[in-house]
C-alpha cells in the first residue's frame, strides 16, 4: 500500500529534490552573482558531500514514505563525478506498488552534448535545461562567464536523441535583461515536442538582490504571448505542479509559466530537497535544515533515518510564497540559503 505521510496542511511526500553539487560553472546574475561567488569562494569541500550510497539510501527511504520523482539538481549537477552512475542506482530502486521512479534532471546545458548519450543508458528519463535567451549577448549577460548559446542548443539536441524527451526549458525571466526575448524564445520552440517555461524571477536565497520591480509576472508573459501566438489554458497534469500550462491554438505544442511570485502553489507542494551536504529542507525558501548525513555516518539502522524524515514531514508548515503574497513586506527569514546549495 501507498504510504499516508502528510505534513500539517495534509500534504504527501512525492518528490526529492537532489542537489549533487554546489559548484557551477555558470554565474546567472539571479542565482551565483559573481561579486558573491567569486574566485575564492569557498565550495563544500568533497567529504561534506553525501556519496552516491548516502544518496540512494536516504532515496530508498523517502521512497518507502512515498517520494515517487527524484530530481537531480545543483549547482550544476553534470559537473559531479560519474552522476550516470547515480542515476543507474537510483534507477533501480522501486516505489511500494513495484513501480520505478521518476528520474529528472535539471541542467544549464553546458555539458549535455558529452553526457546526454551515457545520461539516457543509466536510465534517465527526463531533462529540464534552462535557457534564458537565444541571443548571446543576453546570454551571456544572464551566465556571466560568457557561455554561448549554441552549445547549450547542442546539448539539447543531444538530449532529444538520446531519448531524453520531451525536453523541458527553463527561461528566468528578469525585466530589463531577458524580457525582450520571451515571444522570439516561444517562437523557436513553437512547432517541436520541447516545453518552454517561463519563470518568474524568485528572491531565493540572500545574495541576487531580488526587487518585485525586476519580476515579470506570469500574466503578462501570457498577455504579450497571447498578442503574436494565441493560447488556451491546458488543464494540470498532478496537484502542486509547478507550471500552469498553455498551448498554441494552432498545434504547435505547449508551453508553461511558472509563477511563485505572482501566483504560489504551495497549497499541494509535495517537494522535500536535500542539499549538497545532506541536510534535508522542507521549503526552498527555509533558512535551516536537517542534518541526515549525521545519521547516515554513525552506523545506525535506517529505522532511525526513517523515523527523522517521518517525523520532519509531518510537522512541516511551510508556505513561503503564498505567505509572503499575502504579506505587505517579504517575510524574510535571517540567513536564507542559496539555491546552488539546497537545489533549485
Ligand atoms: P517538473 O514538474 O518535473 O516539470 O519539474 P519542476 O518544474 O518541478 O522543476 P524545475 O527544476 O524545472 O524547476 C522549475 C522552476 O520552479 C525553478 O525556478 C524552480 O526553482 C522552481 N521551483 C521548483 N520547485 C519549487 C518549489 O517547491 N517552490 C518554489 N517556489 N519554486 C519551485
Ligand atoms: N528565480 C527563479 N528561478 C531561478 N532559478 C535559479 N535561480 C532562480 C531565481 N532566483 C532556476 C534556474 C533553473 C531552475 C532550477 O531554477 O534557472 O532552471
Ligand atoms: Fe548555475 Fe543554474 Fe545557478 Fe545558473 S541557475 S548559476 S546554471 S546553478
Ligand atoms: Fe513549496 Fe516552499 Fe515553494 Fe511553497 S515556497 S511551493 S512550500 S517549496
Amino acid at each position: 500500500a501507498v504510504p499516508s505521510l502528510a505534513d500539517t496542511l495534509g500534504r504527501p511526500l512525492r518528490d526529492l529534490r537532489i542537489s549533487v553539487t554546489d559548484r557551477c560553472n555558470f554565474r546567472c546574475v539571479y542565482c551565483m552573482p559573481k561579486e558573491v561567488f567569486g574566485r575564492d569562494h569557498a565550495f563544500l569541500p568533497r567529504a561534506e558531500l553525501l556519496t552516491f550510497e548516502e544518496i540512494v539510501r536516504l532515496a530508498r527511504i523517502a521512497v518507502r514514505h512515498g517520494v515517487e520523482k527524484v530530481r537531480l539538481t545543483g549547482g550544476e549537477p553534470l559537473l559531479r563525478k560519474n552522476l550516470p552512475a547515480l542515476v543507474a542506482a537510483l534507477a533501480e530502486l522501486r516505489t511500494p506498488t513495484g513501480a520505478a521512479l521518476d528520474i529528472a534532471l535539471t541542467t544549464n546545458g553546458s555539458l549535455l552534448e558529452r553526457m546526454a548519450p551515457a545520461l539516457a543508458d543509466a536510465g534517465l528519463q527526463r531533462v529540464t535545461v534552462s535557457l534564458d535567451s537565444l541571443d548571446d549577448a543576453t546570454f551571456m549577460a544572464m551566465n556571466d562567464v560568457t557561455f554561448p548559446v549554441a552549445t547549450v542548443l547542442r546539448g539539447i539536441d543531444a538530449a532529444v536523441a538520446a531519448g531524453l524527451g520531451p525536453v523541458k526549458l527553463n527561461m528566468v525571466v528578469k525585466r530589463g535583461h531577458n524580457d525582450h526575448d520571451v515571444v522570439a524564445m516561444a517562437r523557436h520552440f513553437k512547432g517541436t515536442p520541447m516545453v518552454l517555461r517561463f519563470i518568474e524571477y524568485m528572491d531565493v536565497g540572500a545574495t541576487n538582490g531580488w526587487r518585485m520591480d525586476q519580476v515579470v509576472p506570469s500574466a503578462e508573459i501570457v498577455a504579450r504571448l497571447q498578442a503574436e501566438l494565441p493560447l488556451e489554458p491546458v488543464a494540470a497534469h498532478a496537484p502542486g505542479e509547478t507550471a500552469v500550462r498553455y498551448r498554441y491554438r494552432d498545434g504547435g505544442g505547449e508551453i508553461g509559466v511558472i509563477s511563485s511570485v505572482t501566483g504560489a502553489f504551495c497549497h499541494a507542494c509535495s517537494r522535500a530537497r536535500i542539499s549538497t551536504d545532506g541536510k534535508l529542507f522542507t521549503c526552498l525558501f527555509a533558512s535551516g535544515g536537517t542534518d541526515l548525513r549525521a545519521l547516515l555516518r554513525d552506523g545506525g539502522p535506517d529505522s532511525r533515518l526513517e523515523a527523522a524524515l517521518a517525523g520532519i514531514w509531518r510537522a512541516r508548515t511551510d508556505r513561503y510564497s503564498e505567505q509572503r503574497a499575502g504579506a505587505t513586506g517579504r517575510p524574510r527569514p535571517d540567513g536564507r540559503v542559496e539555491m546552488s546549495y539546497i537545489g533549485g
